[in-house]
């Protein structure tokens, strides 16, 4: 099978309902990405799928074969990812970090979907959990990152 990952396409011999969060970490070394809970609750495992903030726990490698997917390893090469880092660092946001790869690809879906998010938009897209309760700061930055 044939993943795009990041712009680079990668060969994998692979069950086609593997998920693709264990092709990323496992098959291909990319462990930016984090297993959390493993049934699509806690959104660690977020990458993005043609654009969309997906979990990757629970998608199978053959649903994603034709699509762009974008990992936190490529964050910085995107613009506006570009500007999320720089507003996580600004804000200081991690705390054990675990969760905070899945959480920039999420607030990356989201100011590509809307560069100019509402408070509610913030709270309806960033979902995940964070152990830490990051959630302010999260916050402070996807609205830094925005006006930037
Ligand atoms: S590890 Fe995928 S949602 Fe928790
Ligand atoms: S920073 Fe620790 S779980 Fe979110």
């Amino acid at each position: 099978m044939e993943l795009t990952i990041n712009g680079t396409k990668h060969e994998v011999d692979i069950e086609p309902d593997t998920p693709l969060l264990w092709v990323l970490r496992d098959e291909l070394g990319m462990t930016g990405t984090k297993y959390g809970c493993g049934l699509a609750q806690c959104g660690a495992c977020t990458v993005l799928v043609d654009g969309q903030a997906t979990r990757s726990c629970v998608t199978s490698v053959e649903s994603v074969a034709r699509s762009e997917i974008m990992t936190i390893e490529a964050i910085t090469e995107d613009t506006v990812g570009q500007k999320l880092v720089e507003a996580w660092v600004s804000n200081q946001v991690p705390q054990c970090g675990y969760c905070q790869s899945g959480q920039v690809m999420a607030a990356t879906a989201l100011l590509k979907q809307s560069p100019q998010p509402t408070d509610e938009d913030i709270a309806a897209a960033m979902v995940n959990l964070c152990r830490c309760g990051t959630y302010n700061a999260i916050a402070a930055a996807v609205r830094q990152a925005a006006e930037a």
